[in-house]
């Protein structure tokens, strides 16, 4: 089995896209292929100790799901039914879609939502990501002036993608036990 697991919510397909330029970065044994919560289970999360969480911000600032008028559910529904997981001794990085131009004062707000889902169940939570280089309002995954993890905006910042994933793997590789 692969060390690290990478699941991601979707909608238009961005964050899919993102989740395959990470894996393409590693080793099956080192990285799982992504895996669309809406396809998954709160058994494949636990088995393990490594995590990569994306998501995009849809409707007003929300998670993916029904609520944000998604057309399939997704971490709206998925996350609850990790509720029983123990996240104590797993290590977690976030990465979020957004769009700062359209969505200025909620920009990529969703983060949050993974964030405190998981803090509060006790996960180490790695790859805080500096706010220079977007121009927003507002974004309440900002916490003591970092996001909680990867900000993305392939709307407005394409890019700038691959050198910020880059950066932001780098970041987090001591954390994840990796060579890069
Ligand atoms: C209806 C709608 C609502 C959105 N709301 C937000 C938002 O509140 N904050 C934000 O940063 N981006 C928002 N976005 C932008 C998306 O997060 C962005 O386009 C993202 O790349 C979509 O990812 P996906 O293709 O994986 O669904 C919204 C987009 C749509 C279509």
């Amino acid at each position: 089995m692969a060390r690290i697991g990478i699941f991601f919510g979707s909608n238009t397909g961005k964050t899919r896209k993102v989740s395959k330029m990470i894996k393409k970065r590693f080793d099956d044994d080192t990285m799982a292929d992504p895996v669309n919560v809406n396809r998954t289970s709160a058994a494949d999360v636990a088995k393990y100790q490594y995590l990569i969480f994306g998501t995009p911000t849809l409707g007003d600032g929300l998670l993916p799901g029904l609520s944000a008028d998604c057309e399939s559910e997704s971490w709206e529904e998925f996350l609850p039914t990790l509720a029983d997981v123990d996240f104590a001794g797993k290590t977690v990085a976030i990465f979020g879609l957004g769009d700062q131009v359209g969505y200025a004062h909620e920009f990529v707000d969703a983060m949050i939502e993974l964030y405190n889902f998981l803090k509060e169940r006790g996960a180490t939570i790695v790859g805080a990501w500096p706010t220079d280089g977007y121009e927003f309002d507002h974004s309440e995954a900002v916490v003591d002036g970092k996001f909680v993890g990867l900000a993305l905006d392939l709307d407005n910042q394409s890019a700038l993608t691959e050198q910020r994933l880059d950066a932001w793997l780098k970041s987090i590789a001591s954390a994840f036990d990796l060579n890069l």
